[in-house]
């Protein structure tokens, strides 16, 4: 995969922007009557009252634009400012006031611009104007802003790619260009290799796959050995067909995107390594199609696992889980100080919480109020659920450890994350993400495809701690 487009909508010189005053619609409300008579009658025929996403072009004397009144809100985050990019014609702009975050102003309204070009190149076909640009705020940090802006495009692309140009073997080589990138070390174990390695549950799932799209782990470490170590791991299923318990039309539809924890993950590691984070990082991504053929596993099958207990297959379609249990019981045996997965795990945790909140689920109760404290602060929220060991026993098997599927359709997602706490021994500090993924109605700076839900919380933590 090529890296994103890099050119962000930032002006170099603020000479000829057109300034930009901001209000909230009660700041409007009381401070118009302070503004000129001519501003006051031109809002009021435009209908301009500063609500969210209004903008209003002030004319000089000659009819050309000399400055832009913006409704934003109360609390206005990332998105406000993709709102903002995307009303605006093109042209250069600055604002006149201090954003709250100014990373988050320059990040949202670079993203006004990201789109997934790579079927559509033309702007006729894609649809897009040219986007407004930015005189970035005096504290922005433009380095920061880059980072997060490739991370997030990275990702992104990655998601929305469709199966048959990003398998397993496409997967891996994104890594690899994004670990050669930074110089950081990358080890990819494929096909049978992994069963002589002792990763079963990996390769029993993605070996139905055709032979150039053999399952396969890939596992990217960078930074100095002595720092803390940090590790990530994503679901990198890149096309989930449900296997033999196949699904519904409707429910396959949209697997292209069920590696998006993966795509997650590498963003996010991208972004660390681009930052320079003083950590240890580990990214395991264990990539398969969950495929149907001759030699796919089937349900009823027992499969012992990296860790050492037996699953017993109850359902092929819950994939995801077995191929995680095996990448997180080796990410669990260096006892890293945090570890951090994500992954499109179940059609649950979207009917409890809808497609914008990821499911977070933790052992350890500050690292997750801290994780919710970044998703607050970033706009990049989750919701936590709970690892309720009582349900643990709807994964009992009659014949393994463990059952891969619950014998009920209730708590789908927590049975999940239970299901994968029982790989997870030695760390403390662990926590789950149950993303979607994936846009489906679209928004300024968030078209419809691919999403790196997460990211910037997870970013947003890790820079707390170790910078
Ligand atoms: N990738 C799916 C989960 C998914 C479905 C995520 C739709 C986002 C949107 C996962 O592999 C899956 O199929 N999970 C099953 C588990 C069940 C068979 C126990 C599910 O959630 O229905
Ligand atoms: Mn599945
Ligand atoms: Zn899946």
């Amino acid at each position: 995969m090529k890296p994103p487009a890099l050119k962000l909508p930032f002006a170099e010189t603020s000479a000829k922007a057109l300034p930009i005053r901001s209000f909230t619609a009660a700041q409007w409300g009381k401070d118009s009557r302070r503004e000129p008579a001519a501003t006051r009658a031109w809002a009021e025929a435009q209908g301009f009252a500063a609500k969210p996403g209004q903008v209003l072009l002030l004319p000089d004397a000659a009819g050309r634009p000399r400055a832009v009144l913006a409704g934003l809100p109360e609390q206005a985050d990332l998105w406000s400012y993709a709102a903002l990019a995307a009303a605006l014609p093109e042209g250069d702009y600055r604002l006149d006031f201090q954003p709250a975050n100014a990373d988050d102003a320059a990040l949202g309204w670079a993203l006004a611009g990201y789109r997934f070009d790579r079927y559509r190149k033309t702007q006729a076909t894609s649809g897009a104007k040219p986007l407004a640009r930015l005189v970035l705020p005096k504290a922005a940090n433009k380095a920061r802003v880059q980072a997060i802006y490739e991370a997030m495009a990275l990702a992104r692309d990655l998601i929305t790619t469709p199966s048959n140009d990003l398998g397993p073997a496409e997967l891996a080589a994104a890594a690899q260009s994004v670990a050669k990138r930074f110089k950081a070390q990358c080890r990819v174990i494929t096909g049978e290799q992994l069963l002589k390695q002792n990763y079963p549950l990996i390769h029993m799932v993605g070996r139905a796959a055709a032979p150039q799209r053999q399952p396969r782990l890939i596992d990217i470490t960078w930074g100095s050995p002595k720092a803390p170590k940090v590790t990530l791991v994503g679901k990198g299923v890149c096309f989930d067909s449900g296997g033999l318990d196949i699904k519904p039309p409707a429910g396959m539809l949209m697997m292209k995107k069920d590696m998006g924890g993966a795509a997650i993950m590498l963003g996010l590691a991208q972004a660390i390594m681009a930052l320079k984070l003083p950590i240890r990082l580990r990214l395991l991504i264990p990539a398969v199609e969950n495929a149907i053929s001759a030699d796919a596993f089937r349900p009823g099958d027992v499969c012992r696992s990296r860790k050492g207990l037996t699953v017993e297959i109850g359902n092929t379609d819950a994939e995801g889980r077995l191929i995680l249990a095996d990448a997180l019981a080796e990410a669990d045996g260096e006892k890293p100080e945090l570890l951090l997965n994500a992954a499109t795990l179940t059609g649950a945790a979207r009917v409890a919480l809808g497609p914008d909140l990821p499911a977070l689920f933790s052992t350890d109760d500050a690292l997750a109020d801290a994780l919710l404290a970044a998703g607050r602060v970033t706009g990049d929220p989750f919701w936590r659920l709970p690892l309720h060991s009582p349900y643990r026993d709807y994964l009992d098997s009659k014949v393994a450890d463990i059952n891969n599927a619950g014998d009920t359709p209730f708590a789908g997602s927590i049975t999940a994350a239970l299901f994968l706490r029982d790989f997870v021994s030695n760390t403390k500090a662990w926590a789950h993400l149950d993303v979607y993924a994936w846009t489906a109605r679209p928004r300024p700076g968030r078209p419809a495809g691919g999403e790196a839900m997460g990211l910037r919380a997870l970013l947003h933590i890790l820079e707390q701690r170790y910078r």
